[in-house]
């Protein structure tokens, strides 16, 4: 059976460090891909420059080059990360802006995104959703605003995301319905 051409899905995690919630939340949604979706974890975050006008000319820096390369190979994107002081950790919205230009041409303008993410607090950082869809949705993308999922990491009860059996289910939902905006 033809399945048609492949879905390409790029995750960006808003945590850098190793043992992240937030990645192995994004790893479990990954693996729970259903054939023909392909997930990329852009894994570069922490290697971006900071933005700088002076510098988004011409032949942008390698980590640069190879991350709008990611975006502009995608079909859609999933923004998985925590919350730090009430909004979207800085390497984020760094790499939110690198998105942004060139200004109504980025490489994923008008291309859907969905966030989710897991934080300490009891609303699960439900603020940096907030505001890493707005940002994602100025800088050009679709978002996708039925797609939200917030955990308090306390609801995981120390356990590795891939073992909760209801996140992974609402995992694979997200990962399903975001792919289907792709064609919408
Ligand atoms: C946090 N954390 C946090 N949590 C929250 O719910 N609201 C917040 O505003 C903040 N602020 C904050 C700032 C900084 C600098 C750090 C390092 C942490 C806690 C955060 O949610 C928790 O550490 C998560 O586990 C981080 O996600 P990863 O790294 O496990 O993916």
């Amino acid at each position: 059976m033809n399945q048609g051409p492949a879905t390409t899905i790029l995750v960006l995690v808003g945590s850098l460090r190793r043992g992240s919630i937030n990645r192995q939340i994004a790893q479990a949604a990954i693996d729970q891909a259903p054939n023909p979706v392909r997930m990329r974890l852009f894994d570069g975050l922490g290697e971006l420059p900071l933005y700088n006008e002076d510098v988004d000319t011409g032949d942008v820096v390698e980590p640069v080059a190879a991350f709008r390369a990611a975006a502009a190979e995608a079909d859609a994107l999933l923004v998985v990360t925590p919350e730090y002081n009430g909004s979207i950790p800085g390497g984020l919205k760094n790499a939110i802006d690198w998105l942004s230009r060139p200004y109504g041409r980025g490489p994923m303008s008008g291309k859907p995104a969905a966030v989710i993410g897991a934080s300490l607090s009891r609303y699960g950082g439900v603020w940096a959703h907030d505001e890493a869809r707005k940002s994602l949705g100025i800088a050009g993308l679709r978002i996708v605003e039925s797609i939200r999922l917030s955990v308090p990491t306390k609801t995981l009860d120390g356990r590795h995301p891939a073992e909760d059996a209801d996140l992974v289910r609402t995992l694979c939902g997200i990962v399903e319905d975001l792919a289907a905006e792709v064609s919408a």
